[in-house]
């Protein structure tokens, strides 16, 4: 298969290329790095990524920004960030998507435990991640040509030193447990599932 993979120098985007690249042909896009540039918030820039990639037989998003803070503090603008980057972000890669994903083919996007397991400071997270599950079921029962998965994992080990004061009590993943979800996703049949790996 030819796989864009959207985020792929990231913590998740380098383990899922790893996994996928042993057996496939891979795409890299990310912010600055990687093959192709995109801001995945800007449709413009999804449509023109995809115009530049052409025909690709999945798409794998690992990426996706939301703000975290306490919900005292917290304004629209800064609530705004995680809808137009990491849900809507998505979403134009799936709009766009569509025409450019050959028949058969799959989207495999990715939310996070808080849609299930709510934290601190991370409400922003929960609604995004709750949403982006939400699309994934409903658009699986419309998308005739395509499959649609999520990918929902809890904190990274690699990503502890970030995020660990976030996630205390929770059990960190590695990075090659979750790449192993988007192959699942990728490689196999399933649509409208939401692999939580935990
Ligand atoms: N890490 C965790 O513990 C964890 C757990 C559960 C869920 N998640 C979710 O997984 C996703 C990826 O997390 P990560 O830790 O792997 O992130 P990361 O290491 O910061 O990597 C993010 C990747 O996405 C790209 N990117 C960021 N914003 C973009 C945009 N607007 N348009 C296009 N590309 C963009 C970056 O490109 P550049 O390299 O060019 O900047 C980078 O390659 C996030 O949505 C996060 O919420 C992470």
């Amino acid at each position: 298969m030819r796989i864009l993979i959207v985020g792929a120098n990231g913590t998740i985007g380098k383990a899922v290329a790893a996994e996928l690249s042993e057996r496939h042909e891979i795409v890299t896009a990310g912010r600055s790095s990687g093959s192709f540039q995109v801001n995945i918030a800007d449709p413009k820039s999804v449509s023109e990524l995809f115009s530049a990639v052409a025909k690709v037989d999945a798409v794998v998003c690992a990426a996706g920004n939301v703000h975290f803070g306490p919900l005292e503090e917290m304004t629209a603008e800064q609530f705004d960030i995680g809808l137009r980057d990491k849900l809507m972000g998505q979403v134009n890669l799936v709009l766009a998507g569509r025409e450019f994903v050959s028949s058969g083919g799959s989207f495999t996007l990715i939310a996070g435990t808080l849609s299930q397991d709510p934290v601190r400071f991370g409400v922003s997270a929960s609604m995004v991640n709750g949403a982006l599950e939400s699309f994934v079921r409903a658009a699986a029962i419309e998308l005739r040509d395509h499959r649609i998965n999520a990918v929902s994992p809890s904190v990274l080990q690699e990503s502890m030193g970030a995020y660990g004061p976030y996630f205390r009590g929770f059990e960190p993943v590695p990075a090659k447990r979750v790449a192993l979800a988007f192959s699942r996703s990728v490689e196999g049949a399933q649509t409208g599932r939401i692999y939580r790996v935990e």
